[in-house]
Parts: structure tokens; sequence; C-alpha cells
């Protein structure tokens, strides 16, 4: 098999990265080892920037998006009992963020691919990376028991943290930065009708809590917890007690009771590698770096790396210049640690650390007083919140 470029991986990366290619007359397959159900049924950011809810309309795959994405133009901070708005529209000339799961994203996605006849083979085993310094870099994997072996011009990793094409450069090579933190997430989907129409980011002396929501039925809450807290030890009613404990404010808001129909926990880490090339192979998205959840930042930043990639592998197809494609890393690194700080910033800010005294918390308040009434400080969230504009 032949083709210009390999994409390893059918997450947010790899999907948008074959579908802008096909968008330029660039032909890709895309290789993924779980199944299509499996990848379109996981559970995991919903939140989408400005500049990703547009790339998706103007690329035409934000029909769905468009119907069934719920447009937020604020945020709420919560902390000592009272919520404050930041209105993120008005402070930023009209941006705003759209909640729209990460597995719609990738359905729509898929379906695009497989409507416009482009190659994605699911459930593949033992894919490996081959050549990635010569002019043909391979791909070889098997499928029902059968070996097979891609060609191409070039790869995309596009195969999340725990992928094989970050291991398979030479780690001397590689620069790594990595923070992990000393808790987790506890998260929930609930059938119950969200209580507020924008999110909620709680700060409380238990620990932090996050009111999103999935649709005009579905509840999605979060809740600070042990790197390792075992799910068995919460049962319905504990998950309820505790988030009600954290979120409920002085005038009576809180979360709507409902069955809980998905628990999972989501562990905390920041994570970069530096560059995000080696020969033919680019790394994009969670292969090459990972955000604490947060600032709702992880899906956005795969998106943002890929329309990068996409624009230096046209500008290489059309004329031949491969400046854009040695500036890639360069290009993408900066965004990412831009949003590096500003995802560190907002869990340093909401969480409660091991060892923290009465001066940290006393320092995390006044920071939440400072930028929920700050016009400057609140703007700067904003921009980032809502995404900051591609370079
Ligand atoms: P992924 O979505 O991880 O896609 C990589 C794909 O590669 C996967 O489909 C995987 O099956 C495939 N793959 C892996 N190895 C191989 C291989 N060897 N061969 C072939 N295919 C392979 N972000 C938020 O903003 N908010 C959240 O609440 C949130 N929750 C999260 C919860 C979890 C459990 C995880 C893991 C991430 C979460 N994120 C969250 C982050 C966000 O989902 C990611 O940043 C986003 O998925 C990145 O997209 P990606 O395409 O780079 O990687
Ligand atoms: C979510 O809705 O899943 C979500 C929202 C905001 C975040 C993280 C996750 O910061």
């Amino acid at each position: 098999m032949r083709t210009q470029i390999g994409i390893v991986g059918a997450g947010p990366a790899g999907l948008m990265l074959s579908h802008l290619l096909h968008r330029e007359g660039i032909e890709s397959i895309v290789l993924e080892n779980r199944s299509r159900r499996y990848i379109e049924d996981r559970v995991r950011a919903g939140v989408l920037e400005q500049g990703t809810v547009d790339l998706m309309i103007q690329t035409g795959v934000g029909e769905r998006l468009q119907r069934q994405g719920l447009r937020h133009d604020g945020v709420w901070f919560s902390f000592g009992g009272k919520r404050h708005r930041i209105n993120m529209a008005e402070l930023t000339g009209g941006q705003a963020i759209t909640v729209y799961a990460q597995q719609e994203v990738v359905k729509d996605l898929v379906q695009a691919r497989l409507d416009a006849g482009g190659q994605i083979v699911f459930e593949i085993d033992d894919l490996t990376v081959h050549d990635l310094e010569s002019e043909q870099p391979k791909i070889r994997y098997h499928k029902d028991g059968a070996s097979f072996e891609v060609g191409c011009d070039f790869i995309g990793g596009c195969d999340g943290f725990h992928g094989i094409c970050r291991p398979s450069i030479p780690r001397d090579v590689l620069t790594f930065y990595e923070k992990v933190y000393p808790f987790a997430w506890l998260g929930i989907l609930a059938e119950a009708p969200p209580t507020s129409e924008e999110l909620v980011y709680t700060y409380h002396h238990h620990g932090f809590s996050l009111f999103s929501m999935r649709s005009p039925e579905i509840t999605r809450l979060y809740l600070q917890c042990a790197p390792d807290e075992d799910l068995a030890e919460w049962p319905d009613d504990r998950i309820w007690e505790e988030m009600n404990l954290r979120m409920r404010t002085t005038d009576g808001w809180g979360p709507a009771v409902g069955p809980i129909i998905q628990k999972g926990v989501t562990a905390m880490r920041s994570f970069v590698v530096e560059p995000m090339q080696f020969g033919r192979l680019f790394l994009a998205g969670d292969a090459a770096h990972i955000v604490p959840p947060t600032g709702a930042k992880g899906l956005n930043l795969a998106v943002a790396d890929v329309r990068v990639l996409a624009e230096a592998l046209a500008a290489y197809y059309k004329s031949g210049r491969t400046d854009l494609l040695e500036q890639y890393s360069a290009r993408c690194l900066r965004r990412i640690w831009k949003v590096q700080r500003f995802s560190a910033w907002m869990t340093l800010m909401l969480h409660l650390f091991p060892g923290d005294d009465a001066f940290d918390h006393r320092r995390q308040l006044a920071e939440l007083d400072y930028f929920t009434s700050s016009r400057a400080a609140m703007t700067a969230l904003a921009e980032n919140y809502a995404g900051l504009p591609m370079d």
C-alpha cells in the first residue's frame, strides 16, 4: 500500500488532519487500534474554543455542531459560597466557547472522511513506524492476523499520550518537560437537566469541583479526588453528597440530582516534548503534549497542531516548500507553552494541594477575588479561555 500521509491514531488530531489534508487534495490513511464504536463512545472533553468551532464550520464538518452545540458567552467562578460571572464574549469582542462532546466531534469527522471516500482502518495491531529519516518512511501493522506495510511521504503521529510514535524517536534527540499533579478528577455524567446555562468552576475547602453539561438533559460534573481514587468507594449517594457540599452557593444554587450514567477518574499532568518532529515523523496532539483538564484545552490544542501541520504539508505539495515543515514544531510550541501556562495557572488557583497551609488558601482566594473583579484580569482569562488566535 502507498499513500502520501500515513496517520497513526483516529482521535481528534488524526481525523482532523486527514480531513484538512483531503481538502487540500492530499491523500492519507488513518490507522487506529480501537474499533469505530469504541472511539465514538469514549467520553472525554467537551469544550470547544471559538477557533475550533470556526474551523469545523468553515471546513464543512460543523453542521451538527451548529445544531446541537451549546454556545456559552460566559463562565462562572464560585468561591466563598458566591458565584461570579466572567462575560467572555463582551470582553473579547464576541468570542465564546461551545459545549459539544469530543465523541461527537470524532463521529462527525469519521463520517466526513468515510463520505469523502477516505480510508480509516480500525482494530489494527502491533503498529510500528520505520525509516523515519528517509524520504520513504513506512508503517507496518497487523489486522485480522495478516501483515501490512504502508509506504508514505510523511507520518502524522497522532496516537495520543500512550501511543508508539513518540517512543519510536531516539530518546537523545528529545527533551521532556513534565509535572504530575498530586490529585485527579472524578467525573460523572448524570441524567439531570443542567441548573446553570454556563460552566461553574468552584474552589472549596474540600477541593475543586466543576459543573458542566452535555445537553439540556445531561449534566457533566467533576470533583478533585486522590490520584489513586478507587471508584468502588464512591457509590452514587456519596458522589451527590460531595458534589452538593462543594458546589452549593449561599443563594441556593447547586446541581440537580439524577441517575449517574458514567463514572471515571482522570489523572492530571502537564507534559511537553520538544521538538515535535523527527525526520519525516510529525507528532501532534496528546502524542506531544498533555494539559491538565482545568483549562479545557486538550482537544483544542490537538486541533491547533494539525491545522499548522496541514498548512505546512499543503505548501510542500503545492510548491515544494519545506520551510513551513521545518517550522512546524517551533510554531506549535509557541501556542502550546501559552496554553500550558494557562492550564497550570487555572489548576494551581482552583485545587487544594497536600501541604498547603492557611496562607496558600488566602492567596488562592485573593487571586480568585482579583480576577473576578478586575476588568484587565478578566479580559486575560477570557481571551485565553475562549482561545488565543492562531498566529
Ligand atoms: P487521542 O484522542 O488520545 O487519540 C489518539 C488515538 O490514537 C486514539 O484513538 C488511540 O486509540 C489511538 N492509538 C493509540 N495508540 C495507537 C497505536 N499504537 N496504533 C494505532 N492507534 C493508536 N480534555 C479536556 O479538555 N477535558 C476533559 O475533560 C478531558 N478528559 C480526558 C479524559 C481522558 C481519560 C483522557 C485520556 C483525556 C482527556 N482530555 C480532556 C484530553 C483530550 O481528550 C485530549 O487532549 C484529546 O483527546 C487529544 O486528541 P488526540 O487526537 O491528540 O489524542
Ligand atoms: C467537560 O465538560 O467535560 C469539561 C469542561 C471544562 C473543563 C474540563 C472538562 O475544564
